[in-house]
């Protein structure tokens, strides 16, 4: 039975998860694709650090040459997170004509059409289910599941850690600060948090899942962003009294070829659907103007569920190479960007 190879960047909260599907899943995996995979090399900055998972030690290296540059492996999975680091191996993994799946969502906002050029030059897959939403499949049902509709608005939670938050302060009581160190406990939050309560990490993907619903080039600058930080019990109080919940809300609209794209803590009525996505969770709204209202639903962070979507990606990069093809989560631009005025 054949075997495809593969290389790991990162075995942290997703890197971990992804070896326990791998081991774990092996039935469902040849079931699927007719073949096994193996993690063949894994690239961490410390060798010698305990673990959650048991890896073979002869796999770890910090030599990122010796994943990338290795012939036997196929694909490279990235989830090591950073920006310039993880692009340049990403560049070179592609170079070597390897296809990458990544969970890199700071990457994707501000590189995704230089690497998405650099995938198709090199006869490469790129997928990045990982990077929005967790194990939430939501770019394949943008790309894929409506394909065929004009989508004209995605609205809705894409971030974990805020949302953790939020439950948290609101249904416990526990103070902001305890709550962030809980999710950061719980693997949800990024090594540096501030993006996620800032409302950065909700931008970058708001700004993702725009330029794929609307075929439309759309960069970090274009989403006003504004996070949760220095929210105290009180504010949620508040708004309790009045029949609301405060959400951290992604919002992208499309409507007479202008874009609007926004992350904005919005209090909502108790009885709003979205008030009751709890904890990690994320959903998400996506109208378009045939299929009409969708809305998806699911873990938006975390080991497992985040690893189940970085090996989707994986299961459809080696469909794609059984069958010969490459097929990338990509939507060319049809349309020039117009943002929207502020003053309309
Ligand atoms: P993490 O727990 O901090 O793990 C990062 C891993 O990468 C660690 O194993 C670390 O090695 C390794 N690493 C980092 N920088 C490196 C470098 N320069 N050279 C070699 N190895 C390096 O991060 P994570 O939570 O798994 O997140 C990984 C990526 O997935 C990020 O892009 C994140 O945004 C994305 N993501 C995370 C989640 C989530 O729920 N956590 C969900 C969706 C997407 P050591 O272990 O030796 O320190
Ligand atoms: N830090 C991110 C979140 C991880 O809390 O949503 C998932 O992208």
């Amino acid at each position: 039975e054949k075997n495809i190879s593969v290389g790991l960047l990162g075995l942290g909260t997703v890197g971990s998860g992804v070896v326990q599907i791998v081991e774990g899943h092996q039935e469902e995996l040849v079931h699927q694709l007719g073949c096994g995979v193996t993690i063949k090399s894994i690239l961490v900055c410390d060798v010698e650090k305990d673990r959650n998972v048991q890896v073979n030690p002869a796999t770890l290296t910090t030599n990122p040459e010796a994943v990338l540059a290795d012939p036997e492996i196929d694909i490279i999975i990235e989830v090591m997170g950073g920006i310039d680091e993880a692009r340049e191996h990403i560049l070179r993994a592609f170079k070597a004509k390897k296809h990458v799946v990544t969970a890199n969502k700071d990457l994707m906002a501000l590189h995704g059409p230089e690497l998405q050029y650099a995938a198709k030059q090199n006869g490469c897959d790129l997928f990045y289910e990982a990077s929005v939403a967790g194990g939430i499949p939501i770019i394949g049902g943008i790309v894929d599941g409506l394909a065929s509709d004009r989508i004209e608005k995605v609205m809705g939670i894409v971030n974990g850690t805020t949302n953790y938050i939020l439950t948290k302060m609101d249904d416990e009581g526990v103070a902001y600060e305890d709550a962030l160190k809980e999710a950061q406990e719980l693997g949800f939050a990024e090594a540096d948090p501030t993006g996620d309560v800032g409302g950065l990490d909700a931008a970058r993907k708001m700004a993702i899942l725009a330029r794929l619903a609307f075929s439309t080039s759309v960069d970090l600058a274009d989403v006003e962003v504004d996070g949760i930080e220095g929210l105290a019990l009180e504010d949620l109080l508040f708004g309790r009294q009045l029949g609301l919940k405060m959400k951290l809300i992604g919002f992208a609209d499309f409507q007479d070829k202008q874009i609007e794209v926004s992350v904005q803590p919005t209090f909502l009525p108790e009885n709003h659907p979205l008030a009751a996505v709890k904890n990690e969770y994320n959903a998400v709204y996506v109208n378009g103007k045939a299929v009409g209202e969708t809305m998806f639903y699911g873990p938006g962070a975390g080991s497992l569920p985040t690893a189940t979507a970085v090996m989707s990606d994986v299961t459809a990069v080696i469909k794609n190479m059984l069958l010969g093809v490459t097929g990338q989560q990509v939507v060319t631009p049809r349309y020039d960007k117009v943002l929207k005025s502020p003053e309309q």
